[in-house]
């Protein structure tokens, strides 16, 4: 499996054959001004919650590619009055089969709004099961005892996990995370965008490294073998 960094939150797996985008915001990130959007492919686009850094791109993005929008109920509603009918909603501790693999969606301690302020569900993240390997992506969330849940049910061998601090959980919870998590390799994502997120990566990887896991930061643009 191969992850690609858009920055922010915003990654896309390619597994299975298949291209599968995450919460994208990127023609507004100026750390991702070196992104062609237009160049992005996605069969299929998960979506963690509603708000502004983690959707700009996605009405533009679901139009131009006809990619499966996933989502909450309340997401999809939302979508339907933008004029994106290709939606799958799901809700929490539900898992659904798509042609790449299954999807959980799980538990995301954060608000969720759509840019308009209609409601959008409670926020979520995903546990992904393709081509044997399991991915948890945590969306914005604090550090939740629910974590414990999915490391010892799932198992994930890579957890995306937010470690900006601020509007989510900073870079000690997510080591605490990875523990709960049973998982040493994390991939950092929802730093640097914005002042108050802004991270001291080499501290970060430190931190990690004490606790016996591997923390990845992604330069925006680039891609990693999962
Ligand atoms: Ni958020
Ligand atoms: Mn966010």
């Amino acid at each position: 499996m191969e992850l690609t960094y858009y920055g922010q939150s915003c990654f896309l797996l390619q597994a299975a054959n298949r291209n599968i985008l995450f919460d994208p915001f990127i023609t507004p990130n100026e750390l991702a001004s070196h992104v062609d959007i237009n160049a992005i492919e996605a069969d299929y686009i998960l979506v963690s919650h509603g708000h502004q850094d983690h959707t700009a791109d996605l009405i533009a993005l679901a139009k131009r590619t006809g990619a499966l929008v996933i989502c909450s109920f309340e997401i999809m509603l939302w979508l339907a009055k933008q004029g994106v009918e290709n939606v799958h909603a799901m809700n929490l501790g539900g898992q659904y089969s798509f042609d790449f693999g299954k999807v959980k969606m799980v538990y995301a301690a954060h608000s969720n709004s759509l840019p308009d302020g209609t409601y959008g569900g409670t926020a979520a993240g995903f546990v992904l099961q393709c081509e044997g390997k399991t991915l948890y992506y945590a969306g914005d969330t604090a550090l939740i005892q629910e974590m414990k849940l999915i490391g010892e049910l799932a198992r994930p061998d890579v957890c995306l996990l937010p470690i900006g601090d601020n509007f989510t959980m900073g870079v000690e919870d997510a080591v605490i995370a990875a523990g709960y998590l049973r998982c040493k390799h994390i991939i950092g994502m929802h730093y640097d965008t914005f002042p108050p997120i802004k991270i001291d990566k080499d501290r970060a990887r430190g931190l990690f490294k004490k606790a016996g896991c591997e923390l990845s930061l992604i330069d925006i643009g680039s891609s990693l073998t999962v």
